[in-house]
């Protein structure tokens, strides 16, 4: 089958388009004939081994342990392992395959079933493989860390990413009062998934704006962690899921502390790939409430390419890459 592998941490021309022996399915799991995955900041950091931490997470502290990388994936089961018992050969499927060794970006993988989630028969491959990993990063942030609740004021900040879009209509689908920020040429579409505000912040800084808000989600972009706290309501939750390391580590190591006093709360959240997350989101999906927004497709062999662009950090939405060409449903 081919594949993309790379042998050597570094920029995308280490990634090279490969023959490579196809897997043969373990008892406990299923083999996928992946049709599309799609592009993560995960990806370029593991391919980069940078920042360092992320090779101490994956394994591999000299040269890469993960040889294919790719996490999120939707296609059709080929074959399944003796245990399997949720899926058999021909059913669509979709799923994040961070926790299994990772290798979406290949014509097949073999996966345990517990990573994967029946395909909504109306989402296509590239739809559906858009959605795990950023959307259960934005449902994670909004309903478990954020404890988001319908009528609340919710700003996004970096509403036009891969997990900024998903948050836009996640948020909405929970009944809350959406402000997304983003830049100029972003607003029509922040403003065209839901957002019942934008603001464009090469415009305007939210955080000294005056407006209060009850929850924000830190999806992209920086600002220091006090400006963040101004901007709750005296009840509110900051949760930061990305955006600069600065912003990264002051939530994780300042956050806590800040918490302890007064009634506001701030923290970070590191999402963990979930199945029952997951099947949420194909409910939201099967409902018509959260549209992946797609920005480019790759074919497999231009991985390189669709890395390439998503490291200059203006991706909107999602980038995705087509294994197989024959797409339908
Ligand atoms: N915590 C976790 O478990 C977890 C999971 C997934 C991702 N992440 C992290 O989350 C971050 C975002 O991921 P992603 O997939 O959404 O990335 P992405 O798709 O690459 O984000 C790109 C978007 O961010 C916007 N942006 C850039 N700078 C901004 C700023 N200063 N203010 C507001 N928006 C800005 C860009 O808009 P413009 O071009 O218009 O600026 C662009 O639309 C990354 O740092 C990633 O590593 C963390």
């Amino acid at each position: 089958m081919k594949a993309i592998v790379y042998e050597r941490y570094g920029s995308p021309d280490v990634l090279e388009l490969k023959e490579v022996e196809k897997p043969t399915p373990k008892d406990n799991e299923v083999l996928v004939k992946v049709h599309a995955a799609s592009a993560n900041a995960a990806d370029w950091h593991i391919m980069r081994g940078e920042p360092f931490l992320v090779r101490l997470m994956v394994g591999g502290l000299l040269k890469p342990k993960i040889k294919i990388l790719g996490a999120d994936i939707a296609g059709r089961v080929e074959a399944v392992g003796r245990n399997v018992k949720q899926f058999q050969p021909g059913d669509e499927v979709f799923g994040d395959i961070s926790d299994c060794g990772w290798g979406g970006f290949a014509e097949y993988v073999c996966v345990s079933e517990d990573a994967l989630v029946l395909k909504p028969a109306s989402t296509t491959f590239e739809e559906a493989a858009a959605v795990p990993l950023a959307a259960v990063t934005a449902l994670q942030g909004l309903r478990d860390k954020g404890q988001i609740q319908p009528g609340q004021k919710v700003l996004i900040n970096g509403a036009s990413g891969g997990v900024g879009t998903f948050a836009v209509q996640i948020a909405k689908s929970f009944g809350a009062e959406v402000t997304g920020v983003c830049s100029t040429r972003k607003l029509d579409m922040v403003r065209s998934i839901g957002a019942d505000q934008v603001i464009d912040y090469t415009q305007e800084d939210f955080t000294k704006s005056g407006q209060r808000y009850d929850l924000i989600l830190a999806a992209n972009g920086y600002h220091p962690i006090l400006d963040y706290k101004r901007a709750l309501s005296p009840e509110g939750i900051y949760v930061c899921t990305g955006g600069s390391m600065a912003q990264i580590f002051q939530s994780m190591l300042l956050g806590p502390w800040m918490s302890m006093i007064g009634s506001k709360k701030m923290g970070n959240l590191a999402a963990k790939s979930n199945k029952k997350d997951l099947a949420f989101m194909k409910e939201l999906l099967e409902a018509g409430k959260v549209v992946p927004v797609i920005d480019r497709r790759y074919p497999l062999s231009e991985v390189a390419e669709a890395l390439r662009y998503l490291e200059e950090g203006h991706a909107q939405g999602k980038v995705v890459i087509t294994v197989e060409r024959n797409n339908k449903t």
